[in-house]
């Protein structure tokens, strides 16, 4: 269905639309992501900043920046709450204008399924996390029609009314985003639902508030004619039978995925070193399994290749190696490479190895 697009660009029709719910899932989302205090955060898509805001009051960070591509979104976010806790800015996700490394948790909330480069996009998440900190998302249930737009796109389907898809459907379910995350190189993956009930004063609170600017829904309801429009309401308004009072309410579940940014494997292969007078050994070290995607962004260098480190006062022998290890960082590391070459080297000078 060409022409109906989701934009961000009403920031105050967002926090109207999805404020409430997406203040409602946050607290649990990081209560289970369970993050150390004095964490460096990056916010993923932050909108509005609801993540870094809930997060500065429940994770004791060391510092917050949320990144988003929609300039209104982060206008508002930077004079809301968390103005001046954390630092806001716009940029895209796919190719995030930070350092290798720079955060220990990077998080992201209800916004992976909206980015069509959504691999590249966690390429780049997994890339500014340093080795051992988390990256972790939720998105809405959309493939199960469980967000918060849920029983309006219901209640348009069964009165026969064209629904929008949303972007990223299918790979809102727990085991796409498990894959995602796979394919990104993340480790130690886990998954999780969060279903998360709010109450609508009555059912023009529900109304105002799910039929906003930027949903393609909203657009499609423009569309209709007077009486279709008419009859369409009485439809949602009797799939969302009101509580005494008048109260509407209902539950979404969102689809919560966190993970590892452990490092990649590494080969270190020994190589005899011919133009030195002492015969030496020189170790290289290169990346076993680059990452699934690896991001060409244009404001960074491209993945250097690991240097050579020259192993002096080693005696040359046939070559033992390769074998792999899993760095925390490869220069901190180059010290235990060496250690480990001189040790099975010594092993083999002392005891001849059979065939
Ligand atoms: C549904 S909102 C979620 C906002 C916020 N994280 C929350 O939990 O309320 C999705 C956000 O993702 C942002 N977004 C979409 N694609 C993006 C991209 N490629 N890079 C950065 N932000 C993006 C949108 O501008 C929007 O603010």
């Amino acid at each position: 269905m060409a022409g109906y697009a989701f934009d961000f660009d009403d920031s105050t029709a967002y926090e109207r639309a999805m404020g409430r719910w997406s203040r409602a899932v946050a607290p649990v989302f990081l209560r289970w992501l369970a993050p150390p205090a004095n964490a460096r955060w990056l916010d993923v898509g932050c909108g509005t900043g609801i993540l870094a805001h809930t997060l500065l009051e429940l994770c004791s960070p060391a510092a917050v920046v949320g990144i988003d591509s929609a300039a209104p979104q982060v206008a508002q976010a930077s004079r809301g709450p968390a103005a001046g806790r954390a630092s806001f800015e716009v940029g895209d996700a796919c190719t995030l204008p930070f350092p290798d490394a720079s955060f220990d948790v990077v998080a992201s909330a209800l916004v992976i399924n909206f980015i069509p480069e959504r691999r590249r996009a966690l390429a780049e998440m997994r890339r500014v996390a340093r080795a051992g900190g988390a990256v972790a998302a939720y998105v809405w249930d959309f493939a199960e029609e469980l967000s918060p737009s849920g029983p309006l796109r219901r209640a348009m389907r069964r009165f026969g009314a064209q629904v929008p898809p949303i972007p990223g459907t299918a790979e809102s379910r727990p085991e796409a985003l498990r894959a995602l995350f796979q394919e990104a190189g993340l480790e130690r993956i886990e998954t999780r639902i969060i279903e998360v009930c709010l109450a609508y004063e009555d059912f023009e609170d529900f109304w105002k508030a799910q039929t906003p600017g930027y949903a393609p829904t909203t657009k499609v309801i423009a569309s209709m004619t007077e009486s279709d429009r008419a009859r369409l309401v009485r439809n949602v308004r009797d799939q969302l039978p009101a509580a005494p009072g008048g109260v509407i309410e209902y539950f979404a579940r969102a689809n919560a995925v966190k993970a590892r940014a452990l490092d990649q494997a590494f080969l270190i292969r020994p190589t005899t070193n011919s133009r030195t007078t002492a015969p030496t050994v020189d170790v290289t070290i290169e990346p076993i399994s680059p990452p699934a995607v690896i991001p060409s962004t244009p404001n960074r260098k491209p993945p250097t290749r690991a240097p050579t480190i020259p192993t002096t006062m080693l005696p040359t022998t046939p070559n033992p190696f390769p074998f792999m290890m899993s760095p925390a960082s490869q220069p901190a590391r180059a010290p235990m490479a060496r250690k480990m070459i001189r040790l099975v080297m010594s092993m083999m000078a002392s005891r001849p190895i059979s065939s």
